[in-house]
Order: structure tokens, then C-alpha cells, then sequence
């Protein structure tokens, strides 16, 4: 891939190169059980995967990263895959705290983590806090993150206000909210919404992943199962996106 950094791009109806990848990391289920190996195997190379991800995209001057670690559906799975993905959470942050801050990388979180087990909440705490300094790539973790709890918590705060205003006096404070208002109450606020999402193991669904942020999002699945993903591949990616005309609704 070229280096992001130096991206400028566009000049011939191309998009430059994405400033915010966001990832669904699909298949260490299927990539385990190829190898009659437990789930469990397949989540721990999904997290050396991650590593390399984070590392070559940082390198290559991404801005944003963002990865779909955990959905708020994902507590179905049964409790030992549950526990041993927060396991492996904290496992992530002990081996790679200080490569991420030495990478100047900025970890944060999206979803609601509370209900998250204390050593994996202290753990991302730790995270968040060590690289808080840094002025890198931002890496988004989205954990117990469901995109229709995030546009519904946006709406009903944006409700409650508007309601306060009103009783305060102000009229149609309902009807002047604007898409913007909207985007600084979701939890992705401040961040450029994502050039590219890329969909591993040949899934071709969001699955409730940045619902609102995807609206001119291109889109890229690949076959490749979320452990053998590589930086070769993250490049293939990119460049499918760059072959892209990105229109935003406009005309060719
Ligand atoms: C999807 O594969 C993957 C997940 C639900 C978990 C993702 C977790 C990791 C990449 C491990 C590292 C995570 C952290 C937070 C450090 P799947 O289990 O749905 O695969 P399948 O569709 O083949 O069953």
C-alpha cells in the first residue's frame, strides 16, 4: 500500500486512501473448527492477526482503525467462549500495552464495557489511559458495541433535550436538530465516519456495525477467514477501494 502518510489521491475521480478502515473480524469460529481445534484457538490467532493489523496499519498512516471485537449480541455464545474472549482481551493488553504506546498509537473504546468482566474492564482502563498521550493512529475497540443501541441512546438524549428546551421556552427545538446534532450523541463522535469496512470469511452483512457512520462507507468482502488475515491482504483491500468511484449520491 502507499504510504498514507503522503496519501493525496482524488486527482483522477479515485478516492485517496481511507482515513478510517473500520473491520468486522469474521471467521475464527470456522477457522478453528478446520483445524479441529476449539473456538477458542481460533479466537487467540484472530488476536495475532488483530496485532498485525493495528501495527501495519499504523505504520502505512491510517488515522482511524476501528474492529467489531464484541456485539452486544455476542453474549449468546456460550460462557467459556464469552469469558475466554475477555480473557484473551487482557492477554492483548499485557503483551502489546507498551508496542501500542511505542507505536504512539490511541486505544479507545466503543459499546457500553461496564458490564465487561473487572479484569478485562481494568485492562482496557489501563489501555486507554497509557496511550492517552499519544497522537498516533486511533484504534477503536468496539466491544459490547450494537449500532441500533448507540442510534437509540443518540435519539433518546437528543429527545430529552429538546423536551428541556421546550420547557424552557425555546420553540421548535425538535425540528432544528440536524444530522450533525445526531452524529456528536452517537459513541463514534468526533471521528471521521469510515471510508472503508471490510467484512472477513465471506459474510456479506454489517451485523449492526456503525449503521449510521457505513452511509457512504465502500464496502469490501473478502473469503479470507479473520486469522490468515494479513497486511498483504489489508493492502488488497485497500486497493479494491481505490479502484472505487465514490459519487456520494452525486452523478458519474
Ligand atoms: C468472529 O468470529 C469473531 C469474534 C466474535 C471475536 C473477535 C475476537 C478476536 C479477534 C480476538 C481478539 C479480541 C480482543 C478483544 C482482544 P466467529 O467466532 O463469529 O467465527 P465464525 O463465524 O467462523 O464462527
Amino acid at each position: 500500500m502507499t504510504d498514507l502518510k503522503c496519501a493525496s489521491g482524488g486527482a483522477d475521480g479515485a478516492p485517496s486512501d481511507p482515513r478510517h478502515v473500520a473491520i468486522v473480524m469474521d471467521g475464527n469460529g470456522r477457522w478453528a473448527a478446520r483445524r479441529s481445534a476449539p473456538r477458542l484457538y481460533g479466537h487467540n490467532a484472530g488476536m495475532n492477526a488483530m496485532t498485525e493489523i493495528v501495527r501495519h496499519a499504523s505504520d502505512s498512516g491510517v488515522g482511524y482503525l476501528t474492529v467489531y471485537a464484541f456485539s452486544t449480541e455476542n453474549w449468546k455464545r456460550g460462557s467459556d467462549e464469552v469469558s475466554g474472549i475477555f480473557g484473551l482481551l487482557v492477554k492483548f493488553v499485557e503483551l502489546k500495552l507498551r508496542e501500542l504506546v511505542e507505536n504512539n498509537v490511541v486505544v479507545s473504546v466503543i459499546g457500553d464495557y461496564e458490564p465487561i468482566p473487572g479484569e478485562a474492564k481494568a485492562a482496557l482502563e489501563r489501555t486507554i489511559e497509557d496511550t492517552s498521550r499519544n497522537t498516533g493512529m486511533k484504534f477503536i475497540i468496539a466491544l459490547n458495541y450494537g449500532s441500533r443501541a448507540d442510534i437509540l441512546n443518540a435519539a433518546k438524549t437528543l429527545a430529552r433535550e429538546a423536551a428541556e428546551a421546550a420547557g424552557e421556552g425555546a420553540n421548535a427545538a425538535a425540528s432544528e436538530i440536524t444530522e450533525a446534532d445526531f452524529a456528536a450523541k452517537l459513541s463514534t463522535a468526533g471521528v471521521p465516519d469510515p471510508d472503508l469496512i471490510i467484512r472477513t470469511s465471506g459474510e456479506k452483512r454489517l451485523s449492526n456495525f456503525l449503521l449510521w457512520e457505513a452511509a457512504y462507507s465502500e464496502l469490501v468482502f473478502t473469503d479470507v477467514l479473520w486469522p490468515d488475515f494479513t497486511p498483504a491482504e489489508f493492502d488488497r483491500c485497500v486497493e479494491e477501494y481505490r479502484s472505487r468511484d465514490r459519487r456520494y449520491g452525486g452523478r458519474t
